[in-house]
């Protein structure tokens, strides 16, 4: 049953302009039947804080936070799920009635979704390489490591910074650490990218040699950011690669879910987003 008047919904983020996340939760109102009001809110850098308090006075009722806020919005909240104080960051609020914030994060449990039901991947017992040990790494580490991998390399241009990522992280599974040019022996069967080298056009300086031969290859990042990977990725001959296109959409159902008691399908809307990206 549709709701009397709808809720109010928002994503923040500086920039926030090419954002899919209003297309895709419109989208999941009209496959669910609710009224969902979904805008794309421009936070300044330094008021991210009042932008939000705003909104929620207003009457939102829950946001979505992207980059660079996700951090800040773990800060902002009063309560969080185990998994968003892990990440140490925040992709979904519940803007409570009371004037409370519950931040939860969604981003891990979208890549695993689209890694294992989408893409029917076997994470089990598999050797993954993670590239990138800042947020975005830091909130799929967990969710990846509960998967049940053999291991998990971090590999990152700052070596210092992987380990004491995989230091934190170490009492929740195999996990290993090091400079971009000092991989372990391979192969890996999994290849994930979550440096933002590809933001820039560019890729982190990965060592030669043919360790991602046979290896699935996978860029947290969608559309031209995750471009350069994905040519790198069919290069190297690559079993085959993604971009994250399947997380995006992914983490957005989860967010919807909490919001809103229901899980919409998603099969769709990613293949209507790698149709083409729709506009907003
Ligand atoms: P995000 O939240 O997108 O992860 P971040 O916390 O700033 O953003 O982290 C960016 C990640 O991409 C880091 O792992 C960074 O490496 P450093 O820790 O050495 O800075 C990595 N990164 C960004 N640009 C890169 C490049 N050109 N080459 C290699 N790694 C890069």
């Amino acid at each position: 049953m549709a709701d009397a008047a709808p809720g109010r919904y928002a994503v923040f983020g500086n920039p926030i302009a090419h954002s899919r996340s209003p297309w895709i939760h419109r989208r999941f109102a009209a496959q669910t039947g609710r009224r969902v009001d979904y805008e794309a809110i421009l936070a300044p850098r330094d008021g991210f804080a009042a932008a939000l308090e705003a909104f929620h006075r207003a009457g939102g009722r829950g946001a979505n936070v992207t980059l660079p806020f996700k951090e800040e919005a773990w800060r902002l909240a009063d309560e969080c799920s185990a998994r968003a104080r892990r990440a140490r960051a925040v992709n979904t609020l519940v803007l409570r009635a009371d004037g409370t914030r519950f931040g939860d994060n969604t981003d891990g449990a979208g890549l695993l979704r689209d890694l294992s039901v989408n893409l029917g991947l076997e994470l089990a017992g598999g050797r993954i390489l993670l590239l990138g040990a800042g947020g975005a790494a830091r909130g799929v580490l967990g969710p990846l490591l509960e998967a049940g991998p053999a291991r998990v390399h971090i590999a990152n241009r700052t070596a210092e910074r992987a380990r004491a990522l995989a230091g934190e992280f170490a009492p929740s599974g195999a996990v290993s650490a090091g400079g971009l040019d000092a991989l372990p022996q391979g192969p890996f069967d999994l290849v994930l990218n979550a440096t933002s080298a590809g933001v820039g056009g560019t890729l982190p300086p990965l060592p030669p040699g043919r360790w991602a031969a046979g290896a699935f290859c996978y860029d947290l990042a969608y559309g031209p950011a995750a471009r350069p990977f994905l040519d790198w990725a069919k290069a190297q001959g690559a079993r085959d690669a993604s971009d994250g296109t399947g997380m995006l959409v992914e983490q957005a159902a989860e967010s919807f879910a909490l919001w809103h008691g229901v899980r919409p399908q998603t099969t769709e809307i990613i293949a209507a987003l790698r149709r083409g990206m729709p506009a907003v």
